[in-house]
């Protein structure tokens, strides 16, 4: 057996030091006071209302993980890769950073343990109660996980669109769309397209600056509900971006079963999420995996688990184009 690479398990250990690090200084929006060049940790203190010397401690340790730059006199930059912390980046990373360090994931994930024995949901055992029912009691947490949501998707959307053709499409219904990003970036791209934002109603009500931003609030209607009473009729596409993974088979079928319902003749299903790869690679999906076990006791899919979900719900899997970026583009067809 090769001898461990020094020091690597302990950075790994010690991995949750550093989101947690990385989530305060999203949180406190150090990033984008660095917008405009240098400042001093003092500058960020009073800035931010935090304790100089306590955030200083927090910017040296993000300089020497290589997110901000320490200069002489304390003065802090952003380097290329803590500039992905920026509200305008192109891909930012911030609003998920700020999501992963709330009390009610950290905590969720602070009982992996009991995910581990039972397969159960960790975030139920702690809350008493799913993700979806604990953000819609408390908005400020659902804004949190919103804002993350949208970032995500801003991440995925240049590399979704560039490898999928949404081309053809003239109606394209947005299951689960969260606030509206995918589906802006598309009929963006689409001038043709038309599109339906369609998600719970506290989470549609923040859509309209996101679709207004992109230019495209003319040609998307957005409309409230619950994927499993019924989901917008007569779309030739149906996308689901990051919705399957939320839900064991039975949901996830009942999830299907709406759109193919709704789904106007010829209709195309659009699974946009992670894929399982074999053994010993991506450890990024095989988190996210994880991810899904301890907040809703459900899991990421290999190709195989998605095309007997398909077939289940009345579609047969007609291919998976990988977009080069973390999720797959997964098409179904009415079977
Ligand atoms: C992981 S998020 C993905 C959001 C978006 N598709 C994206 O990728 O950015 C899952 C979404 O499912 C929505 N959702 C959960 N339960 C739902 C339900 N019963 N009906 C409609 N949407 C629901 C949530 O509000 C959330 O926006």
């Amino acid at each position: 057996m090769a001898a461990e690479p020094s020091g690597e398990l302990m950075r790994l250990v010690n991995g949750y030091q550093v989101s947690q690090a990385v989530h305060v200084a999203a949180t406190l929006g150090v990033a984008d006071l660095l917008t405009d060049g240098p400042r001093t940790s003092d500058e960020l203190a009073a800035a931010t209302g935090t304790q100089p010397r306590a955030l200083y401690r927090l910017l040296r340790a993000l300089a020497a993980l290589g997110v901000l730059h320490e200069a002489e006199g304390q003065r802090f930059t952003l380097t290329p890769m803590g500039a992905g912390l920026r509200s305008d980046a192109a891909e930012p990373a911030g609003p998920w950073a700020a999501f992963i360090g709330t009390p009610a994931h950290w905590q969720a994930w602070g009982d992996l343990l009991h995910s581990v024995r039972t397969g159960e949901s960790a975030f139920r055992h702690v809350h008493g109660t799913d993700p979806w029912t604990h953000r819609a009691q408390r908005p400020a947490e659902s804004a949190v996980f919103d804002r993350a949501m949208t970032g995500l998707s801003r991440r995925a959307a240049d590399a979704v669109i560039a490898a999928y053709d949404f081309g053809r499409f003239r109606r394209i219904v947005d299951v689960g769309g969260g606030q509206g990003a995918l589906l802006a970036a598309v009929l963006a791209a689409h001038p043709a397209a038309r599109g339906v934002l369609f998600d719970q109603p506290h989470v549609v009500s923040g859509a309209a600056d996101v679709l207004r931003a992109a230019g495209v609030d003319a040609r998307c209607e957005v409309v409230a509900g619950s994927f499993f009473d019924a989901v917008p009729e007569a779309g030739d596409a149906y996308m689901l971006k990051s919705i399957l993974h939320d839900w064991d088979d039975d949901a996830a079928t009942a999830i299907l079963r709406s759109c193919r319902r709704a789904m106007a003749r010829g209709g195309a299903l659009i699974v946009i999420e992670r894929v399982i790869a074999p053994p010993n690679e991506a450890p990024e999906t095989k988190l996210s995996d994880l991810n899904m076990l301890v907040n809703l006791g459900s899991q990421e899919r290999t190709r195989d688990e998605f095309a007997q979900l398909f077939a289940t719900a009345g579609f047969r899997l007609a291919d998976v184009t990988a977009t080069g970026g973390v999720v797959s583009v997964i098409e179904g067809a009415p079977a």
